[in-house]
């Protein structure tokens, strides 16, 4: 890379896969808590999606825009009050891309050091290059959740990316975990063990304390009276009003950027305790051959690399 300029996948405004733009931009340079990471693997997210269609408006950041959250890099440079990280070391991290506007498909990415968890380099990349987000969205929200040890937890979306991590993370705690897949042929995608698998066709009433839903619809039928339910698509919810009417408690969660939640993650990848699926690789520049691979993909599991190795 040049050492000013750095090739960036932005949208001038939202729209379909043509809306997508390589450009070369400015690098950016880190402030004194943040590191500068250079891109080796990132990821495509639902989330990517619905902020290029203009379905999401992020909170942060103008046009012309840079999107991504996922990212697998090398530190290059670091801010002042950084002295455990060094230049050279593997970090991964999820970039809240929508709240701050630090869109991690780009060559260079500043993130807090918060944000950024050191790696080892016997992972691969490009297999973790699917973990941020998914892995983060799925452990805060089995953190908000909290099951007791005799409490039962349904997952609505339990064949998606976020929710067969959320079961993976349910079955680890022991919780007796109850499965809702979209149609009978994904509940192959679950694991088999101590779990109980429906489809909407036969979506179960009455049966569980805790619903997490990372669907985005309404599965609180599952739910027995004082339930909890725990949304992570927000603009597709059940109503707080209508649940609190049964007594049930409404919970959103909006991810957050953690290194800790991060390393944690990681540690339970190298364990054997989550399992991420194989990806198509695409390099950054074929930005728009990953998005229409994306749209084909039923498991939607493409990554992306640095169009430079
Ligand atoms: N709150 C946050 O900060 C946050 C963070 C990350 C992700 N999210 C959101 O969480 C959702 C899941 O993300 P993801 O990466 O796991 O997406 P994904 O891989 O596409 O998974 C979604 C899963 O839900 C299934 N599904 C959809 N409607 C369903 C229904 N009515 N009943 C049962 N299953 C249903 C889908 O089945 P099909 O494949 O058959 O459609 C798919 O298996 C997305 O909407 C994403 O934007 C939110």
């Amino acid at each position: 890379m040049e050492s000013s300029k750095m090739l960036a996948v932005q949208i001038d405004s939202p729209g379909p896969i043509s809306a997508l733009r390589v450009r070369s931009i400015v690098a950016p340079i880190p402030g004194t808590d943040e590191v500068a990471i250079d891109l080796i693997a990132s990821s495509l997210n639902p989330a990517d999606i619905k902020i290029r269609t203009g379905a999401v408006v992020p909170a942060t950041g103008n046009y012309p825009y840079t999107l991504g959250y996922d990212l697998v890099g090398t530190v290059v440079a670091t801010g002042l009050d950084i002295a455990d990280l060094d230049l050279g070391d593997r970090v991964l991290a999820m970039s809240a891309v929508a709240l701050t506007g630090r869109g991690a498909w780009a060559e260079r990415v500043c993130l807090p050091r918060a944000a950024v968890a050191r790696l080892s380099d016997d992972l691969e990349a490009s297999m973790l290059a699917r973990l941020p987000l998914i892995g983060l969205t799925a452990y805060q929200a089995v953190r908000r959740a909290d099951p007791a040890a005799d409490e039962s937890v349904l997952v609505a979306g339990a064949a998606g990316s976020v929710g067969r991590l959320v079961v993976q993370l349910l079955l680890h705690r022991g919780a007796r975990v109850h499965a809702l897949v979209r149609t009978p042929d994904q509940v192959g995608l679950l694991p088999e063990d101590a779990l109980l698998t429906h489809h909407v066709g036969q979506a179960p009433t009455g049966i569980a304390d805790v619903v997490i839903d990372a669907a985005g619809g309404d599965f609180a039928t599952a739910l027995v009276e004082k339930g909890r339910y725990v949304g992570l698509v927000p603009d597709q919810l059940p109503s707080r009003d209508a649940l609190a009417a049964r007594g049930v408690r409404r919970d959103v969660v909006i991810t957050q950027e953690s290194g800790a939640d991060l390393a944690n993650l990681v540690d339970l990848v190298r364990r054997g305790v989550l399992t991420l699926p194989r990806s198509r690789c695409f390099p950054l520049n074929e930005i728009h051959a990953a998005h229409k691979e994306y749209e084909q993909d039923g498991q939607r599991n493409v990554v992306l690399t640095s169009p430079r190795r």
